[in-house]
């Protein structure tokens, strides 16, 4: 059976002093009392990259763990204000999110320096957290498969299929980020078949183990009957993450 994910992802929020106070409140409840932190769900924390320290420094002895939220392609050079993946994997991650919507609309990352950035983690060891999802314009054109595949597929023919042994997905639908609109369990869960469908394609054993998480307005509220699909393996949290009884409610939806 695979063990269940929840990542926060805390985007461009918090300073040192709140940070503080929300892991030691997530620290707390996720301890207390039903030992979570070690149970159902695996938890990982993404901070912006000026926090990863601290957070690792609050988190140590935890087995909660850290991600980086973003990672440039190259090992080194003259990239001002990226950050590499040996870099991220130096300072205690062991996941980095790689082609969240807002880095592809914003930042206007294509496919392939997407495709690029995975295999940019993996070789310093770190599973990437790939994003996939479609806008609300492509869902109500009908092409909402068509692009969530083209999107893993342009990843999956760069690095191939034994690449995603040591990945996790998640379906983020655009139009359900930071929106309150949550795709419905069984949107979600359609959604979810078809990426492991398409996967299994490919290698059925790769299929069974790989986590593929959903993202978009997830809370407290709505987590357990996402995770109750049975290819929803856990969930990418935003808004949510910055709320310590938020997430440890829904990490605790796993129970
Ligand atoms: P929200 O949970 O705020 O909708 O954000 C989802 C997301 O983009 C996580 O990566």
């Amino acid at each position: 059976m695979r063990k269940g994910l929840v990542a926060a992802n805390w985007k461009m929020n918090g300073l040192s002093q709140g940070n503080d106070a929300l892991l030691g409140a997530i620290l707390s409840g996720l301890k207390d009392p039903s030992g979570l932190e070690g149970g159902q769900a695996e938890v990982l924390i993404c901070p912006p990259a000026v926090y990863l320290q601290q957070v690792r420094d609050k988190l140590e002895g935890s087995r909660i763990r850290l991600g980086g939220q973003n990672v440039h392609s190259a090992i080194s050079g003259a990239f001002t204000g990226e950050i590499s993946a040996g870099m991220l994997s130096d300072t205690g991650c062991s996941h980095v999110i790689i082609g969240h919507s807002e880095r592809r609309e914003i930042f206007g990352e294509s496919d392939q320096f997407i495709a690029e950035k995975f295999s940019a983690a993996q070789a310093a060891n770190l599973i990437p957290v790939l994003c996939v999802g479609e806008t609300q314009a492509q869902r109500e054109a009908g092409s909402t498969a068509e692009t969530v595949l083209g999107q893993l597929n342009m990843v999956l023919g760069h690095v191939g299929i034994e690449a995603f042994e040591q990945a996790v997905v998640a379906y983020e639908p655009v139009w359900a980020i930071g929106t309150g609109l949550t795709a419905s369990p069984e949107q979600a869960q359609e959604v979810h078949a078809l990426i492991r469908k398409t996967i299994s394609e490919l290698d059925e054993g790769v299929a069974e183990q790989i986590r593929i998480i959903y993202g978009g307005s997830v809370k407290g509220t709505n987590a357990a009957t996402l995770f109750a699909q049975p290819d929803i393996d856990g969930a990418l949290v935003g808004g949510a993450s910055l709320v310590a009884e938020e997430f440890i409610r829904i990490c605790a939806s796993f129970e």
